[in-house]
């Protein structure tokens, strides 16, 4: 089932470490070839040579050798999921914040493949702000979480921070690898990020989006295994490593970046807010004070999610075409209906709605009120976080790519 798929299972300290030796052994005998990484307190709890013995291959516990060898360098590229149990606060502090200090730290922070997270501490560690800031951290940035449950604790408390029973870790790993595997040889196009529309050399119109949606999306399609392109407006989030960034600072940059890939793409995702209209006739000299208020006249821009939906010859025979809607609206219904109209407008096979209006939902936060239209209806999302709506978006991306008819 999993044959020869290269998982790496890092362990660090807690009790639960000895539950890490059960989902070594299912990982092995589904076939997958298991490397183990454990911190040096993991090795307080088992041994190492229980895990050499379960997965036939030595066990890393060290991050310098004496060697020449790079040891959490040569793990991290060949593996194609970590799975981390437990996970300790500790570990999931340093995950979160990009601290290499040990073995398991400095492997997990190299690594470019998918990652799976079960967490295991006493309730309060588990319950402490900043470990749920840490959590959200992780969680925003892909990587997936199985557990913690609630049930009892080393400390013969009862509560949440639990880990997982290793076959609920083992189904989440085969479940991640199988999902990494969905977009494989598709090619995923996608654009994020506001629009600057050049007033004079200093000055510009732009918007409040903060590309956070598109680059969400692109890390979403890179994690099943999509070759992603992002054309990238003004960001003020990071994009994930693996992902080729293109420069379309402006609505005609952006669309000449965008109509010289679309031919070689199967699916466009049109996340950037693009500017509607921009200065007529920028000034080539800074604007001075001195001259008066200026008269700033607006042109339209080109709209390039309508070219590529009204003109099939710009992009390749069945490709899947995404576009946004950001509007001032929080029913869904209301939402539901600018969805429909934009689809059809626009050409798009897909077109998410979603509220900018309210403090919860919209530019600059983690969560979105949204609605997804396609030919089979308009699917309402409620509030969610831009993580799970990218996930949406990309299984109905999928979907369509499977039946092209719904
Ligand atoms: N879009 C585009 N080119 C433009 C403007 C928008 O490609 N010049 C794309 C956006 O990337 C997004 C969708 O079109 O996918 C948004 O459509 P738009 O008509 O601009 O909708 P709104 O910004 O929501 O504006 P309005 O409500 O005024 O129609």
């Amino acid at each position: 089932m999993l044959s020869s798929r290269k998982v790496l299972l890092v362990v660090s300290g807690g009790i639960a470490a000895y539950k890490a030796a059960y989902v070594a052994r299912s990982l092995s005998l589904l076939g997958a070839d298991v490397r183990v990484v454990m911190t040096r307190s993991a090795t307080e709890f088992v041994g190492a040579q229980t895990f050499a013995g379960l997965t036939g291959n030595p066990v890393t516990t060290e991050l310098f050798t004496g060697g020449p060898d790079v040891p959490h360098v040569e793990l991290a590229r060949g593996a194609e999921l970590v799975v981390v149990a437990p996970a300790t606060a500790n570990l999931i502090a340093k995950m979160a914040n990009g601290i290499s200090d040990d073995i398991a730290s400095a492997t997990l922070l190299t690594v470019r493949c998918p990652i799976l997270v079960a967490p295991a501490m006493h309730t309060e560690m588990w319950e402490n702000a900043a470990t749920q800031r840490n959590i959200e951290t992780l969680r925003a940035r892909g990587i997936e979480l199985v557990g913690p449950t609630s049930g009892a604790l080393s400390s013969g408390d009862e509560g949440p921070g639990r880990m997982s029973e290793p076959d609920d870790i083992v189904a989440g790993a085969v479940e991640v690898l199988r999902r990494s595997q969905e977009l494989v040889g598709v090619s995923v196009l996608v654009t994020a990020g506001g629009t600057h529309e050049p007033i004079d050399p200093v000055r510009f119109i732009g918007n409040r989006s903060s590309g956070r949606m598109g680059v969400t999306i692109a890390s979403e399609a890179a994690a099943r295994g999509a070759k992603v392109t992002l054309v990238a407006g003004s960001l003020s989030v990071p994009v994930s490593s693996g992902i080729e960034v293109v420069e379309g600072p402006t609505a005609d940059e952006m669309r000449a970046a965008v109509i010289a890939r679309a031919p070689d793409a199967d699916v466009v995702i049109k996340a950037a807010a693009v500017a509607d209209f921009k200065p007529g006739d920028p000034a080539t000299t800074k604007l001075k004070k001195s001259a008066g208020a200026p008269e700033i006249r607006l042109v339209p821009t080109p709209d390039i999610l309508k070219e590529l939906g009204t003109d099939p010859s710009l992009r390749k025979t069945g490709s899947v075409l995404v576009g946004f809607a950001a509007e001032t609206e929080s029913d869904p219904a209301g939402l539901g209906t600018y969805a429909e109209r934009k689809r059809a407008d626009k050409g798009a096979d897909i077109i998410v709605a979603n509220d900018v209006s309210s403090a919860d939902s919209g530019f600059g936060v983690d969560t979105v009120r949204a609605v997804i239209a396609t030919a089979a209806g308009v699917r309402d999302l409620g509030l969610v976080s831009k993580r799970d709506l990218a996930r949406e978006l990309i299984d109905e991306v999928i979907r369509r790519r499977s039946t092209p008819d719904v």
